[in-house]
């Protein structure tokens, strides 16, 4: 068993900001100015958008490149990208339709400022921009890779990933749950869209098929750790750090973890995860240091 020390936490919390800091300059060039007609769209896309989440996806996209080609440079706009999809599924899953929460990223809901009508809009606005980030990437050199990390990112967030996983969580609701119907949920919800960060970062550092077979492991891994302390956090987190209301699940009677097996064992299983998701980390050598740091840095977030 593996754990990180306060040393090795103190890196990867920098090496996080830093990331986090170049995805945000980046995000602000990317997307459509507020003041731009209809600014209510806009404002509304920029408000969840720079309300302060981790960018732990954008972190790993570029986290991955860099362990590929020693660069992470090139998967920047694709981590933007990636960070869209993602804002864009917090703010419908906080729908009153859905989990109904007040509160994301330590600020009122997207719908509760500006009504469900323009969040729901902002959602799609920021589902479709994300590809149209991705589409500007394309080149006249890059543009059969471009259309892979295309089809990467359609995939992992439509029916087949991400929509899955919410539709089954939403059927899931007030059932006891397998722990077969759980894994389907967590590794569709959230690890989808985690493994597409990784293996877009991958690609984009031109991994070969060895690297991208180890760094998908590892993905999977982390994502089902990912959304495993998730769930504890919901139970146990202090609702100032995490940003969001705790006991959101048990409000809605949600599938988790913590109900099927308890606290404890649900973070036996998060480690168990990361564990895993470390040895297949092997064939990328030192390089992968930092993807290694990321997943022992999950056992111990508090937001
Ligand atoms: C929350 O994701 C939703 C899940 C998929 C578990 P994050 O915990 O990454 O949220 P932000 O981006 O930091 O706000
Ligand atoms: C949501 O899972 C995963 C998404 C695709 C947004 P949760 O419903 O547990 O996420 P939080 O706890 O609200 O962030
Ligand atoms: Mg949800
Ligand atoms: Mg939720
Ligand atoms: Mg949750």
């Amino acid at each position: 068993m593996q754990n990180a020390t306060m040393e090795n936490i103190k890196t990867i919390k920098t090496y996080m900001s830093n990331i986090s800091a170049m995805t945000d300059a980046r995000l602000r060039e990317l997307l459509p100015s507020a003041q731009s007609y209809p600014e209510v769209i806009h404002e509304a896309m920029a408000y969840s958008v720079f309300a302060g989440g981790k960018r732990f996806r954008p972190v790993l996209c570029v986290a991955a490149c860099e362990a590929v080609c020693g660069s992470g440079a090139p998967a920047l706009d694709a981590a933007c990208a990636l960070e869209c999809i993602h804002t864009y599924s917090l703010i419908h899953d906080d729908l009153p339709g859905m989990d109904n929460d007040d509160y994301r990223r330590g600020k009122l809901t997207n719908h509760k400022v500006f009504g469900e009508g323009m969040a729901i809009l902002a959602g799609d606005a920021l589902l479709t921009y994300a590809f149209e980030i991705l589409a500007n990437m394309a080149t006249a050199e890059n543009s059969l890779q471009m259309i892979q990390i295309i089809q990467e990112a359609a995939k992992a967030s439509g029916e087949a990933g991400m929509i899955g996983g919410q539709v089954v969580d939403i059927l899931s609701e007030q059932k006891e749950p397998s722990l077969e119907l759980l894994q389907y949920i967590h590794s569709h919800k959230t690890g989808a869209l985690i493994a597409a960060s990784v293996r877009i970062g991958a690609i984009l550092g031109g991994a070969n098929e060895e690297q991208l077979e180890a760094l998908t492991i590892y993905a999977h891994q982390l994502g089902l750790a990912f959304q495993i302390t998730d769930d504890i956090l919901d139970v146990v987190g202090d609702a100032e750090k995490i940003g969001k209301p705790v006991g959101s699940d048990e409000k809605n009677q949600k599938a988790t973890y913590p109900l099927l097996f308890g606290l404890e064992q649900s973070k036996v299983m998060a480690k168990e995860a990361v564990d895993t998701a470390i040895h297949a980390l092997a064939p990328l050598g030192d390089g992968a240091d930092m993807l290694k740091q990321l997943a022992l840095y999950l056992l111990s977030r508090e937001n």
